[in-house]
């Protein structure tokens, strides 16, 4: 047997102290989901939140798909993070920080309390920030964004957190979008024992627009020179100590907003993807509990960054509901050398360690015997998100990372989704390598085609879900319609729009399922995803090129690279055009967008109708025969042309 067709089933200890021990008690939860939806998650909604007035009714169908979770709930998402936890572990630490260069702090229940409410207060009485207001923030992972993120929850501001590698172009769309009234920031912070900054990021944004924001407060985390305007930027810890450590958490609806996410679809700009509070913060709590596993004592780190979903879920809400410690990372894993992930977790005696595909591909390339080095038995899950991984590097992380001791949990889920929708459960589930496995207990995952009939078994289809679930999207921020179209557009079963990911999955014989990946024309690098559309419509910006194409090519570490098909302007000649078109790209999204290849072509493979083939041009760039009909084309002998275009700029690389 092929190692990665081995199946590994859970660790017996483990198993034996495991919320879900057996797959007989995954079916079990399943069944009583499918007997009883609602009070399915009725159940889990009394046990686990603390509401300040009762719903009145779980789920509310009648303006599908814009469902609502627990109507009329009151509650608010730090009393359950924070405030209930402080009668049993208010010294318990919450946020343990490591800095870039290995400093460190630890901020307990208690003091994450008095941290929150003073900047809650900050909030409200220095920039007058009242429920509904959006905020947007720009920061480095330092504890102050997760602070951030909780004071607006405090008060039922809504926050908006940008990426911080986004560029001043993409930044400024965003506040626009959002309409926000506060931009958080920092200085800088260190990246590889380096200071670097962020604040003149944020000036350059504002100097173009932005007309919504008022002020901007300002972290001093590295205290590097920043420009500073006078009545529009404060700083933080000029502000922060007189303020009152009493706040009163805000009285929300189950169903008003908590925060926006934008991320990208497969067309136009980034959507503002809108998440509720009952709903998310539930879901958020449940699967720490199931797919970590979370107990007392436990000390988890995700080593995504805040400014996606799964530092949102899984940094910040998941972990301090589920009322763990909770690592936040300002470093990368690679520096000072391969072995600095592997020594925090020796160090704070990691259990749970939460990374990308990508980065494990990079330390397995950089150290594959780093991990021996270290004192790594703490560990007790592992898991990855974000891309597929591919059996190599998922048997690494197992036989090296985890000693072969801990499951490895492939969670696939999206920022639209909240939290894990399908993954292993690691005191229950034997796991294939490179496999999501099954749907979460409550999750009415389903492989189907577009009419809504499902695909035989190991064919690819759609990946959608067709019920909804409380942490689900439940807009794009200002435009309603954009949300049913983009999800509830494309797949109908039994005459009702379900749910689809824009993902392609596969289910095995044993109902095992396999993400293939995105069917749409998003593409993943390094677990970042980026919309063609987003970086056509930038390069496009460029007057000497008359068109462009966008496709993603299989890279051995990022998982996928970006390849540009360029077409100049008549008579027009850049010796430097990739060059160009990268410092472009970085200018109006950031560098995570940047070109692996631009190359440059005589036209776009195109049908008769105009629609430009993208199939082919994937398939040229991954080097592949083509095999589809070209005959249909406009203009059938540009595939060659293409091909050798391609070819000779491989050959000059
Ligand atoms: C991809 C990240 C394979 C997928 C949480 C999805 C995955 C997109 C996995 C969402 C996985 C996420 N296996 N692919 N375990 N997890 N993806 O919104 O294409 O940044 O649609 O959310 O990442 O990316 P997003």
């Amino acid at each position: 047997m092929h190692e990665h067709n081995k199946i590994y089933p859970p660790n017996p200890e483990f198993a034996a102290q495991a919320r879900i021990k057996s797959m007989d008690e995954y079916h079990a939860l399943m069944n009583e989901a499918k007997e009883d939806y609602e009070g399915f998650w009725k159940k889990y909604a009394d046990e686990k939140i603390d509401w300040l007035a009762p719903y009145d009714k779980v789920l509310d169908e009648s303006d599908a798909p814009f469902y609502k979770w627990f109507t009329n709930g009151k509650l608010n998402v730090t009393i359950q993070c924070i405030d209930r936890h402080l009668k049993e572990k208010a010294d318990q630490t919450a946020i343990l920080f490591e800095g870039d260069r290995g400093d460190i702090e630890k901020i307990s229940y208690q003091e994450l309390s008095v941290k929150v409410n003073k900047f809650a207060n900050l909030l409200k009485e220095k920039f007058g920030v009242k429920k509904g207001d959006r905020v947007v923030l720009y920061m480095p992972m330092i504890p102050e964004a997760a602070y951030a993120m909780l004071a607006c929850a405090r008060i039922g501001a809504i926050h908006s957190v940008v990426f911080g590698g986004f560029s001043a172009e993409a930044l400024r769309d965003r506040i626009d979008d959002a309409g926000a009234k506060l931009v958080i920031t920092a200085d800088g912070a260190y990246r590889k024992g380096k200071p670097y900054l962020l604040k003149p990021v944020v000036d350059k944004a504002l100097e173009s627009g932005a007309e919504s924001v008022e002020a901007v407060l300002v972290v001093e985390r590295n205290r590097e020179l920043i420009d500073w305007v006078e009545g529009r930027d404060h700083k933080y810890y000029e502000l922060i100590e007189v303020m009152s450590p009493v706040c009163e958490p805000e009285m929300m609806d189950s169903e008003d907003p908590l925060f926006l996410l934008y991320t990208s679809g497969s067309t136009g700009k980034p959507k503002g993807v809108q998440h509720a509070q009952a709903g998310y913060i539930l879901w958020a709590q449940m699967t720490m509990e199931w797919v970590f596993d979370i107990k007392e004592g436990d000390v988890y780190w995700c080593t995504a960054d805040i400014g996606w979903i799964t530092g949102h879920t899984y940094i910040v809400y998941g972990p301090l509901a589920a009322g763990t410690t909770t690592v936040m990372f300002e470093g990368v894993p690679t520096y000072p050398d391969a072995g600095r992930a592997w020594k925090m977790v020796e160090e704070h005696k990691i259990s749970q360690f939460y990374t990308a595909p990508t980065a494990i591909r990079v330390l397995h390339t950089m150290g594959p015997d780093e991990p021996k080095k270290y004192d790594l038995s703490t560990l007790k899950v592992l898991g990855t998100v974000g891309e597929p991984i591919d059996p190599p590097a998922w048997i690494w992380y197992h036989d090296v990372v985890g000693g072969g001791r801990c499951a490895v949990v492939d969670t696939w889920w999206q920022t639209e989704t909240g939290g894990h929708m399908i993954s292993p459960l690691p005191g229950a589930t034997p796991i294939k390598p490179s496999c999501a496995t099954f749907p979460l207990p409550g999750i009415m995952a389903e492989i189907l085609q577009r009419d809504g009939s499902p695909v035989e078994t190991g064919e690819t289809g759609l990946l959608c879900i067709t019920k909804p679930w409380p942490s689900m999207i439940r807009t794009i921020w200002g435009d309603p319609e954009r949300f049913k179209k983009s999800y509830f557009g494309d797949v109908v079963k039994d005459g009702k729009p379900v749910y689809f990911s824009g993902d392609g999955a596969m289910m095995d014989e044993d109902g095992y399922i396999t993400i293939t990946g995105r069917v749409d024309d998003v593409i993943n690098v390094s677990g970042h995803r980026l919309g063609t559309a987003e970086i056509e419509a930038a390069v496009a910006e460029d007057e000497h090129i008359a068109e462009v194409a966008v496709v993603g090519k299989p890279h051995p570490i990022k998982g996928e690279s970006i390849f540009i098909y360029v077409v100049p302007k008549e008579g027009h000649v850049n010796p430097d055009i990739k060059k160009h078109i990268n410092t472009l790209i970085a200018q109006e999204i950031g560098n995570i967008a940047k070109a692996d290849d631009i190359v440059e072509v005589p036209g776009l493979p195109k049908t008769r109708s105009g629609k430009i083939m993208r199939r082919i041009l994937r398939a040229i760039a991954k080097g592949e025969e083509i095999k589809q009909d070209i005959s249909t084309l406009e203009d059938p002998s540009i595939v060659g042309k293409i091909q050798e275009a391609v070819r000779q700029a491989t050959q000059n690389d």
